[in-house]
């Protein structure tokens, strides 16, 4: 009988190693240890045996039978293994993104002239100790209008028509200023930031307006602020954008958000203030418009006027580019045309 499990254990141990499935390993179970396996029968034969004999022959056979299901087991979680890593491989994703993909950008066409001086303008700032924040692109009318001492119906929201959205209540912001309220509504005085970003208008294109355009603004609050200090500071960024020494001169301007509101003016860098075609024979280019912050903004944003005051300016991004690189189509800059991106190539 024990030549007879021996063959048995044999048999299975063979038969084991080719099974590669869940199935057949189950199946292979039940051939040899189910209720009419190989095993079970054994025990049917010994019916009508002596009782030592059963007892014996039981006992083989248990444990013959222990051994193999420990076998199934160990090769049932071995074939689970398999799957789930099978399934790993196949399931498997790449969540690297390919660096050519960037090269491309970078190395064939550069950054855009709008990144490349906007990048400039934040460096000079940031070495002045200005923070620089950022604001959303979809304004509420609060930000966009009304902080800054535009209330509803003022004739200054005619300048500044602009896409709304259907609640009438959110809109695509006009200017960079709503980044003043936002930066004031968000630190104490004394303080100082400038904040680029694209700004949004409703305007028929042509060859200097853009529906999509970019501007920096800028603002200091702290005690005893004069004009001074703003001049200082448009001055010394000026300087360092173009590279020489500049003169500029302050002409009154109208913002409902500065009293006194300003614009300021470079003396042209290409005459040197003789007049020529791209100052159009004043001598003077309009650049800048600035002012000393209106009570009621700052008041507004919760600061106290008695003690603080500020200046702000906000300078067109995409103007400096084209004043720099003597380019003379804003529509340039979205046209999407490689060449025209390449030949600004730097980092
Ligand atoms: N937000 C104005 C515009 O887009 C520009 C401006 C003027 C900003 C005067 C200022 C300022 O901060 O003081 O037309």
């Amino acid at each position: 009988m024990s030549k007879k499990t021996e063959q048995i254990k044999a048999d299975f141990l063979k038969a084991i190693e080719t099974v590669r499935t869940q199935p057949d390993l189950a199946k292979l179970k039940a051939d040899f240890i189910g209720k009419k396996g190989v095993l079970s029968e054994i025990l049917k034969e010994m019916k009508g045996q002596p009782p030592e004999i059963i007892r014996e022959i039981g006992q083989v056979v248990n444990q013959l039978k222990t051994e193999i299901e420990k076998t199934v087991d160990d090769k049932m979680k071995k074939i689970e293994a398999a799957v789930i890593n099978e399934k790993l491989k196949r399931e498997r994703i790449d969540v690297s993104l390919r660096e050519s993909l960037f090269d491309r950008g970078l190395t064939d066409a550069g950054y855009h002239p709008v990144t490349l001086i906007q990048r400039e303008v934040e460096d000079v700032f940031t070495s002045m100790g200005f923070e620089i924040l950022d604001g959303p692109h979809i304004e509420d009318d609060y930000h966009n209008f009304v902080a800054l001492n535009i209330p509803k119906h003022h004739p200054a929201r005619d300048m500044q028509d602009t896409f709304w959205f259907s609640d009438l209540k959110h809109l695509l912001r006009t200017h960079t200023s709503p980044i003043q309220v936002r930066g004031m509504e968000s630190r104490k005085p004394p303080f100082k930031f400038v904040g680029p970003g694209k700004v949004f208008r409703n305007e028929a294109t042509d060859a200097s307006h853009e529906m999509v355009f970019h501007q920096i603004e800028g603002m200091m609050v702290d005690e005893n602020i004069t004009v001074s200090h703003l001049i200082y500071f448009m001055k010394t960024l000026l300087s360092e954008i173009f590279g020489r020494s500049v003169e500029v001169r302050l002409r009154p301007g109208f913002f409902p958000f500065v009293e006194p509101g300003f614009e300021l003016d470079i003396k042209c860098l290409i005459c040197g203030g003789k007049g020529c075609s791209v100052c159009k024979h004043q001598g003077w280019l309009e650049l800048l418009p600035c002012g000393m912050v209106h009570p009621n903004v700052l008041t507004y944003s919760g600061i106290d006027i008695k003690r603080y005051n500020g200046f702000a300016f906000g300078l067109g991004l995409d103007r400096l580019v084209m004043m720099r690189y003597g380019i003379d189509d804003i529509r340039h800059f979205h046209g999407g045309d490689l060449r025209f991106i390449r030949q600004f190539k730097s980092c």
